[in-house]
């Protein structure tokens, strides 16, 4: 089966450095990308539609208002794998953080759910200027990707901090942030993630402090790279990717049942979810009263990853443990071999830290040992060197 073609849009900005994004556009066509350039109008005077058309073999449009029975803005969004917007000019850069869309190209940035990358190139005074840093600072807190401007001379004839930066260094922060491999395609990834909860009564219950952040980025990675997802998540507000089937529940059943569902055609399961280890013997119809309220009797649940385990045929799994004591990687490997899982992270929660929070530290460890160690590593980094474990495992299986 011939691999399905690379979609990325190339928005491009009035600056001078537009004329550079001509070799940009040819560079990603050599790596098999398939390019649709949206320029912005202004762009147009420093490189034409005719250049643009001319090197991307396609039709090249600048306004909304132009084939509007495709509804291009949206039907171009969905296409793509991403958005390279190079140049970004510091009026293009102003009007994505306010959400403006007055023209193709941020109206195509509005619509996408996809990765947008944002390469800047204008005056030093005005890369550094507070409005200019600030709306950065706002698209890098929305999960926008924007490089910093290279050092050197400039149209100007000033020297500074604001040069567009060589293709090759785009090229190489491209394949590490959004050009990622597509070594997922095909496959079926299952995902836990939250914390279960189990009530006492139709008010309280016994819960955890997962957020589901893990197991989000787990899934957001996976569909990165080409993966069938469907993320079972236990408790969490957090949004996710449309794309991803995402499957809400509560309890330890609700997870157990939802996991059991889709685990016989899955090719990689990621057990992320903090699972409530026992709950209530019984569940109170009604409030218990405040005099009545000393002591829960507990049974124990089920270990869920143990009874998928159990069932296990092609499946890859990954485990996970919070663990408030520097753990040996024997006893992680024991408690991984006890469940019957492949791959385990023993994940540090000492003092409660991980939880919520953006960064994580822990260890990759399979049969063999130790594979990989972090430290305040980024929850979106630990998904990808996880899922490259998870596959290096599965080849090995051959
Ligand atoms: N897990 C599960 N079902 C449970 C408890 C845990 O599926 N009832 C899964 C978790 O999702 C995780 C792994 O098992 O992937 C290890 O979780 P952890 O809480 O560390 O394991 P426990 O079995 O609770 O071990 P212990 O409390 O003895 O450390």
């Amino acid at each position: 089966m011939a691999a399905p073609t690379r979609e990325v849009i190339l928005g491009v900005g009035g600056g001078i450095a537009a004329y550079k994004a001509c070799d940009l556009l040819r560079r990603m066509q050599d790596l098999g990308f398939a390019v649709t350039v949206v320029p912005t109008p202004s762009s147009l005077n420093f490189v034409g539609s005719a250049t643009w058309e001319a090197l991307s073999g396609r039709e090249v449009t600048t306004s909304v208002f132009e084939s509007v029975d495709q509804v291009r803005h949206v039907s171009l969004a969905r296409l793509a794998e991403a958005i390279v917007i190079a140049p970004a000019t510091a009026d293009l850069i102003a009007r994505i953080a306010a959400g403006r869309a007055d023209d193709l190209l941020t109206n195509v940035v509005l619509a996408s759910e996809g990765p947008i990358f944002i390469v800047p190139a204008m005056h030093p005074a005005m890369w550094f200027n507070k409005a200019t840093q600030a709306n950065v600072e706002t698209l890098r807190a929305r999960g926008y990707f924007v490089m910093e401007p290279a050092e050197g001379a400039l149209t100007s004839g000033d020297v500074g901090k604001g040069r567009f930066p060589e293709t090759s260094e785009i090229l190489a922060q491209l394949h590490q942030s959004v050009f990622l491999p597509q070594d997922l395609t095909g496959k079926k990834v299952l995902i836990s993630a939250g914390g279960t909860r189990e009530a006492i009564d139709p008010v309280r219950y016994i819960g955890n402090r997962s957020t589901g952040k893990q197991g989000i980025a787990i899934a957001e990675a996976a569909l990165a790279r080409g993966a069938d997802v469907s993320l079972v998540i236990a408790n969490s507000s957090l949004p996710t990717n449309p794309r991803i089937n995402r499957i809400n529940v509560e309890s330890v059943k609700e997870l157990s049942s939802a996991l059991a569902q889709k685990f016989s055609e899955t090719d990689y399961l990621f057990m992320a979810a903090a699972v409530s280890d026992a709950r209530p013997s019984s569940v109170a119809n009604e409030k218990i009263k405040k005099s009545l309220f000393t002591s829960i009797e507990l049974v124990e649940n089920e270990d869920v990853l143990a009874t998928l385990c159990a069932n296990k045929l092609q499946q890859v799994i990954v485990a996970f443990a919070a663990e408030t004591d520097l753990d040996s990687v024997e006893l992680a490997q024991e408690k991984m071999e006890r469940k019957g899982a492949d791959v385990i992270y023993l994940n540090n929660v000492s003092g409660g830290a991980i939880f919520g929070e953006s960064a994580t530290s822990g260890s990759i460890i399979d049969k063999n040992g130790l594979l990989e160690s972090f430290t305040d590593i980024s929850k979106e980094k630990l998904a990808h060197s996880l899922i490259n474990q998870a596959i290096k495992y599965s080849n090995k299986l051959g």
